[in-house]
């Protein structure tokens, strides 16, 4: 399969890289900065690994991007909208900057929208096509936590998941997926409790392995609203 995915160099976005190029599969992949990480696996995987500069907040950096993808692929099978920010963690509604919740939901929503929109047509191509917006369980519990910006753009982005497969749901499938609480940078923010990375277990190729599943049609879950955790299971 031909598999994309979004802000894929850390976290869960490098995971899914590691684990789809272990099965052999081939990844486009999508990046604000070119890291080590990334280098190595292009090394490792030069017939099958192909890497795009890609800031998911800029327009222009998006057209860029699938501009040079349209050119180069016939076909998609699946697109990962994993890029996202974690910002406004307890800022209370009188002290928000509503940049920052704009800025939050030109990375989280818009980027996914337009990415999506400029590279369809390539998963129309695809005989088991799929959407995997990588959202979060902040879309539906605000509590003990409020992140207005977070979870309000996650909110968003399940939505939009939800328009997608009515709209195409009888030739593409499209999941909100919450991937989990996993082990990466996110846990590590500022305003995260001190030892949250540390508690964690679920590593983000736990969670890459999942997405697969769903990927490959092993895992085809018919929830109505589409909104589903790493394994497949409903999150309402
Ligand atoms: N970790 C969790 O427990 C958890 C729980 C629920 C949902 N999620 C969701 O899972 C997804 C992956 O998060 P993660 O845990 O892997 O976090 P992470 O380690 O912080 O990774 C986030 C990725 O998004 C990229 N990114 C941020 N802004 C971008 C932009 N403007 N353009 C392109 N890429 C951008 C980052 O790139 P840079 O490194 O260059 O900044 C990074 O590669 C996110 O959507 C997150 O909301 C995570």
């Amino acid at each position: 399969m031909h598999i994309l995915v979004t802000g894929s160099n850390q976290g869960l976005g490098l995971a899914c890289l590691k684990v789809f190029l272990q099965a052999g599969h081939h990844v486009l992949a999508c990046t604000m900065v070119i890291n080590e990480d990334i280098k190595s696996l292009e090394k490792a995987y030069p017939q099958h690994l192909s890497v795009f500069e890609m800031d998911v907040s800029c327009d222009n950096s998006i057209a860029r991007a699938c501009e040079e993808i349209l050119a180069r692929y016939k076909k998609l099978d699946c697109i990962i909208n994993n890029a996202g920010v974690l910002t406004g963690r307890n800022v209370k509604i009188a002290d928000i900057d509503i940049k920052e919740v704009r800025d939050c939901f030109d990375i989280n929503v818009f980027g996914a929208m337009l990415v999506t929109q400029k590279l369809l047509s390539l998963l129309l191509h695809s005989d088991n096509g799929s959407i995997l917006n990588i959202s979060s369980e902040a879309a539906i519990l605000a509590a003990p936590h409020y992140n207005y910006s977070y979870c309000m753009s996650k909110t968003a982005l399940t939505m939009f998941t939800q328009c997608l497969d009515t709209e195409l749901g009888m030739n593409i499938r499209c999941y909100a997926i919450h991937p989990g609480r996993m082990r990466t940078g996110m846990a590590k923010l500022p305003g995260m409790p001190p030892d949250a990375y540390e508690k964690r277990t679920l590593l983000p190729e736990t969670t890459a392995e999942g997405l697969l599943r769903i990927i490959a049609g092993e895992v085809r879950p018919e929830h109505k609203t589409r909104f589903i955790d790493y394994l497949g299971n409903p999150m309402e």
